[in-house]
């Protein structure tokens, strides 16, 4: 039980398209894409199962949402303790309203709300433990992209998204994507005035929105400093986060390749694969079932169940159940030459 007496919840936004990482994301849910061994949704639900006190994550869905459901329901189903609410969000209105989705099974508790497409370095139990609400916050150089929040004396005394210019907000501290709110209650009164009284900022209902107006009117937050947090949402972010994590988890770890591969650490490589006559890594994030023949695969990651052939591959990510077939080329040359293909 919490600290309040009523067990806490986690909502966990993950309804959007994913625009960014088209083509992948017309098939396969942004937040189940694999980064260094686990779908990047599986980073923070593995933490928050082993929370005391907490009782349910309700995943807010929407753009393939059975896919989340399916994956979820299957991998946590020993979980028992934790109960798994899916609910729609049926028009992408902001973060804001994705959060409000959750209003039905909430009441008074605590709620953490962590988005679905971004990995936290930070401790969980010392975030949870905060005093008062607390907002993730990690200095940045430009603030622009972000929200951010200010502080006298300790406390948040306003947030800002998106500054246009450091005249708008000198803050630099943004805001990461990780809430820990001590009463669910005024958190869904915020959302609910905000929506009533059309308070947008490009055009979406904001959470930032909602948490100012919640600090407007009496709650206490702080900043909680988190050490790092990795945004999942585009190519470059994704390949750049799975090298960052192979580096720091999976260097050591053996994988079973046939002689004839030779495995450069770090990397992480899926279960039922058959790889032969290859070099993977590093860098590289394999799924299961895939088989690769005659290729080199460098700082690159590949879905389940595909099939790659005589390919030298570098910064790339394949999908699911793709075949890519290269050829060797035959090359015929004098001296002094001087080639790049
Ligand atoms: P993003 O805006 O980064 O994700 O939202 P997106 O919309 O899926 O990606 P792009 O911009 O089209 O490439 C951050 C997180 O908040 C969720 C998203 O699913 C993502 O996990 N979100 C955002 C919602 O659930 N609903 C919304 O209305 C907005």
């Amino acid at each position: 039980m919490s600290e309040w007496g009523k067990n806490m919840k986690a909502i966990i936004p993950a309804a959007g398209v994913g625009t960014r990482l088209r083509p992948h994301t017309y098939s396969m849910p942004k937040i189940l894409l694999n980064v260094a061994g686990k779908p990047m949704i599986s980073y923070i639900i593995d933490e928050l199962i082993e929370v005391k006190g907490l009782d349910t994550i309700i995943i807010i869905v929407g753009h393939l949402g059975d896919k989340v459901q399916q994956y979820i329901t299957k991998k946590y189903a020993k979980a028992k303790h934790i109960k798994f609410e899916f609910v729609e969000q049926k028009e992408m209105l902001g973060l804001g309203h994705a959060v409000y989705m959750a209003k039905d099974y909430l009441n008074e508790e605590p709620v953490v709300i962590v988005l679905g497409d971004t990995i936290f370095e930070f401790n969980l139990a010392d975030f949870l433990a905060s005093k008062h609400s607390a907002i993730g916050v990690k200095e940045v150089e430009d603030a622009r992209r972000f929200g951010v929040v200010e502080s006298r004396d300790g406390f948040i005394t306003r947030m800002v998204e998106k500054p246009a210019s450091p005249e708008v907000s000198p803050s630099r501290n943004a805001i990461a994507g990780l809430y820990y709110i001590k009463n669910a209650s005024p958190l869904m009164g915020a959302i609910e005035y905000i929506m009533e009284h059309d308070v947008r900022t490009k055009n979406e209902f904001q959470l930032t929105d909602a948490l100012e107006r919640m600090i407007k009117t009496g709650e206490k937050m702080v900043e909680y400093e988190i050490q790092n947090w990795f945004d999942c949402g585009k190519p470059e972010t994704l390949l750049s986060t799975n090298k960052y994590l192979l580096d720091k988890n999976s260097s050591r770890k053996k994988f079973k390749v046939s002689d004839s591969t030779l495995v450069i650490p770090p990397v992480f490589i899926g279960e039922n694969c058959k790889i032969t006559n290859s070099i993977i890594g590093p860098h590289t994030t394999v799924g299961d079932g895939v088989r690769i023949e005659d290729s080199i695969l460098k700082n690159s990651i590949v879905g389940d169940s595909s099939t790659i052939e005589n390919s030298i591959l570098k910064d790339s990510i394949i999908g699911s159940e793709v075949n890519v077939t290269g050829n060797f080329k035959r090359l015929y040359i004098g001296d002094s030459t001087d080639i790049t293909f």
